[in-house]
């Protein structure tokens, strides 16, 4: 009997080719399209989560329920967008998840697929190479840079004081991002085991406070275990200070996890490598393809130095599973985290890597730092403005002489719609972010919100 979830090749070419259709509308506007959107009503958002009915419909009218759903919130597309964290997303890496999910090959054990945990290694290894981690590093895809921070914990807490960790201490920083504590608590940390370090002017870790934190925890009997440091804080885009935190942590004998996940993949480019100085030191390292390679969400990444860490922070194995967890010396993805079943992930990252090159991904990152220092320029000559943190990478911080006119500045850009500007709160001052990583973002966009930003402090 013919079943409908089995659609026959002629139906097959009309859906995808509907499809493609659709997202290629969506494409040709995306440099022009506004930052974003406007608000869904109550009745449209009930609407929307409607539960299927028995009888199936046809696509058209679900692609325009879809119009409808997409057009609240912010274009992630859309040149304008630098608030939070951008993401432009990436055409071919969408045709790479569709490969992927089409294909459907199981990425959890290596021998189900091969070729594709091959593809997936050679991701991984190219991370390695590029922060110089060395022969016995390994790491996973993973949804993103909290279940990265999330698996570096457990790896730590495993290498470091095995089962036994309730007398363990973290340290962190007001600025690291709240995804680390987040996983310290899921990992079993109590949250008087987390300790936030001060941060010096500059909103650096402050490696005189860590030193004398770790010293007097010691005293009290504590067991420091582990420092997070950020190559990129979500705040400022500040980079703490890598090469002295491992120095500390080297002679203290702690594991030094930096969450590298908005601003590692600048190490592409020759200033992000000098701003990123001591990274190579990790023992760990997250990081966000769907950031900074601007893969479409859901790839993130864990990097360790020392592959042992990894495989035993993760070990569990079903009796109707293999012995082995390796294919001809390719370990199984799920060894090496907490995921058995998976998806695909390599694909999304290497099918645009092969497909364009190295290049043109080093090209944009090293154009939102061009642009980042367009803005942090003019920012500086702006009367009421006090842009007093040089940006380290792209995130272009600063405050407002008054607050309230700030907010106002900020309402400004953002009712224009053409850039959407987030800010964030400093010792209780409101801080103003231009977060700069999409590669269609132009000076125009940046010149086009800063030129509100004066207008509306001319008044
Ligand atoms: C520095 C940093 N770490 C971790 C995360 C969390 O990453 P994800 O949203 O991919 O889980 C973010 C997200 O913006 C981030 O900027």
């Amino acid at each position: 009997m013919k079943s409908h979830l089995e659609p026959d090749r002629e139906l097959r070419e009309d859906l995808t080719g509907q499809v493609v259709a659709y997202l290629a509308d969506w494409y040709d506007r995306a440099s022009e399209m506004e930052a974003w959107g406007i608000d869904l009503d109550p009745e449209t958002l009930e609407e929307l989560r409607q539960p299927p009915a028995e009888e199936g419909r046809d696509l058209e009218s679900i692609l325009s329920k879809l119009t409808v759903a997409g057009k609240a919130g912010i274009y992630h597309p859309s040149g304008g967008h630098m608030s939070y964290i951008p993401n432009a997303g990436m055409y071919t890496a969408a045709l790479a998840d569709f490969l992927a999910t089409g294909l459907n090959r199981y990425s959890g054990v290596a021998n189900a697929a091969p070729g594709f945990t091959a593809i997936e290694h050679g991701v991984i290894d190219w991370f390695i190479s590029i922060f110089e981690l060395g022969p016995d590093s390994a790491g996973l895809l993973m949804s993103g840079g909290s279940m990265a921070n999330f698996t570096g914990i457990v790896t730590a807490r495993t290498a470091v004081l095995g089962e036994h960790f309730t007398r363990g201490v973290l340290y962190v920083t007001p600025h690291t991002h709240h995804s680390a504590a987040k996983a310290a608590r899921l990992a079993g940390f109590r949250s008087d085991q987390i300790v936030r370090v001060d941060v010096d002017d500059d909103l650096r870790m402050d490696v005189n406070r860590l030193s004398e934190r770790i010293a007097l925890d010691r005293v009290e009997g504590k067991r420091p275990l582990l420092v997070i440091a950020s190559a990129g804080s979500t705040d400022t885009g500040t980079v703490d200070p890598l090469d002295e935190i491992a120095d500390i942590t080297s002679s203290e004998g702690l594991w030094l996890h930096i969450d590298a996940a908005y601003g590692g993949f600048f190490q592409l480019t020759e200033r992000g490598k000098r701003a990123l100085h001591g990274i190579e030191r990790a023992d760990s390292l997250s990081l966000d393809p769907h950031k900074g390679l601007s893969i479409p969400f859901g790839v993130g990444a864990l990097l360790v130095r020392d592959e042992a860490a990894l495989v035993d922070a993760h070990e569990g194995r079903g009796a109707y599973l293999r012995d082995e967890d390796s294919y001809m010396g390719l370990r199984d993805i799920s060894s090496l985290g907490p995921e058995l079943s998976r998806p695909s992930r390599g694909l999304s990252v290497w099918l645009p890597l092969q497909l364009h090159g190295v290049a043109p991904f080093r090209a944009a990152l090293d154009s939102s730092l061009d642009l980042a220092e367009h803005a942090y320029r003019r920012l500086r000559t702006i009367d009421g403005i006090d842009a007093r943190w040089a940006p380290d990478l792209s995130v272009v911080a600063f405050m407002f002489d008054n607050d309230e006119l700030g907010r106002s500045a900020w309402a400004a850009v953002n009712a224009d719609r053409t850039v959407h500007l987030s800010p964030t709160i400093i010792d209780d001052r409101f801080v103003l972010r231009f977060a700069i990583l999409n590669r269609r973002s132009t000076v125009e966009h940046v010149d086009h919100a800063i030129d509100i930003i004066e207008k509306t402090l001319i008044g």
